[in-house]
């Protein structure tokens, strides 16, 4: 009899966004009347800038010609989509080869798919809270996993732990709590993977939210990272390209371990399992870092840290504590009263019409917090705000 893999016995029940979906899906359902705000799941609002839609149009248009059809593409991605990706990089000030540059469809799968770099025993790092998704792909391999508190006390940044871990998960700007790694904290953690011969993950899906200068967009920009890191991003939330898909992997030529090359091992890894990112997607990737198509998707940016502007004013006025929200899209506030954040979630929503993301659902130190996300649209966002204002004061 064939066996599967009894590791999904351990998951929760439902992934976190697929139960407040459903939750709000029931909701609906009961009340056909109400207009229900999400400020849940970080999905943009804002549509494609107008360079992206040109490029895949112009792509989509050279697909319909024979001389300029294109089949499969490189395993790594278009030349012209890791140099433009290197270029971003060159922004501010990481020099980065294009070969150490793949295109995927999303940093999500990239995520889910690195673990095929590492054998079974490794023990796992991971913040908590956290982005579920780490924690569910290394419950899948059956890896132990060593939690990182993240807590009001650490700025929910934790430092390294006394003991040895061979993977480590970084999210800086940090999901779900907005919090961001100074330089000098991610130069500890080099430090510790480069003294364990341990490999950090770096999500910087949010690089791009970043305003302060003094804050680090890639964990290569700290000295030694590229013999220790892997920095895994995405267009998604820097483009709009949530349903569009498209993301890129940095794996450092240097990064060695053990006498493997990890670069060359995700080479051949995409050769086995991938068969490139459309062609289409790459060019409107492209296009995202051109200078036109940058200033346009800086000004949706804008436009997203302006509503958690919005946000932290109006969180500020009932004396809700949060943090967040400046170099990032996501708000993470406290649950005032004592009341349990799956709780809060219920009230906002049939009190408020409004849905949040409870901290929970990010780990155990989420408990007792709740997260908003700025990727609404404006006026929703003041209406979400004045309502769930009015709710979190009469609890508080
Ligand atoms: C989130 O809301 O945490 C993200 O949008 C989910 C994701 O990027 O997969």
């Amino acid at each position: 009899m064939v066996k599967l893999n009894n590791n999904f016995n351990n998951l929760v029940s439902n992934y976190l966004f697929a139960e407040v979906a459903n939750r709000v899906a029931a909701y609906k359902k009961a009340h056909p009347d109400k207009k229900v705000i999400s400020m849940g799941i970080g999905d943009v609002t804002q549509p494609l800038a107008p360079a992206v839609v040109q490029a895949m149009k112009a792509a989509a248009d050279e697909m319909g010609v024979k001389e300029t059809f294109r089949g499969y593409g490189p395993y790594e991605g278009y030349d012209f989509a890791r140099e433009a990706v290197q270029a971003h990089y060159a922004s501010f000030g990481c020099r980065i080869a294009a070969d150490e540059i793949f295109i995927g469809d999303g940093a999500k799968n990239d995520l889910g798919a690195i673990v095929d770099l590492f054998g079974p025993g490794n023990l796992v790092a991971i913040p908590d809270p956290v982005y579920p998704a780490y924690v569910d792909v290394n419950m899948l391999c059956g890896n132990e996993i060593l939690y990182l508190d993240g807590n009001r006390e650490n700025g929910f940044l934790p430092a390294p732990p006394d003991r040895a871990a061979d993977i480590i998960y970084l999210c800086s700007p940090n999901n779900p709590t907005g919090a961001v790694y100074s330089r000098e904290g991610l130069k500890e953690w080099v430090d510790y993977a480069n003294a364990n011969g341990s490999v950090i993950l770096f999500d910087a899906a949010y690089e791009s939210f970043i305003q302060d200068p003094a804050l680090p967009h890639s964990i290569f920009e700290i000295d030694g990272a590229e013999r220790c890191a892997i920095e895994l991003c995405s267009f998604s939330k820097t483009a709009g390209f949530t349903g569009t898909r498209c993301g890129y992997t940095v794996i450092p030529k240097a990064l060695e371990r053990g006498g493997m090359n990890l670069n060359a091992m995700w080479t051949r890894r995409a050769a086995i399992k991938y068969n490139g990112t459309s062609y289409i997607i790459q060019r409107a990737a492209a296009a995202v870092f051109s200078p036109e198509g940058f200033s346009q998707a800086k000004q949706n940016i804008a436009y997203y840290l302006n509503n958690a502007r919005v946000m932290g004013e109006a969180l500020r006025a009932v004396n809700i504590e949060y943090v967040g929200g400046g170099n990032s899209p996501y708000i993470w506030f406290r649950c005032p009263g004592g009341i349990d954040s799956w709780k809060l979630f219920d009230l906002l929503l049939d009190k408020a019409n409004v849905v949040c993301t409870p901290g929970a659902g990010f780990g155990k130190n989420g408990e007792g917090w709740c997260r908003l996300t700025a990727f609404g649209d404006a006026q929703d966002t003041r209406t979400a705000m004045q309502r769930i204002g009015q709710v979190l004061g009469e609890l508080g």
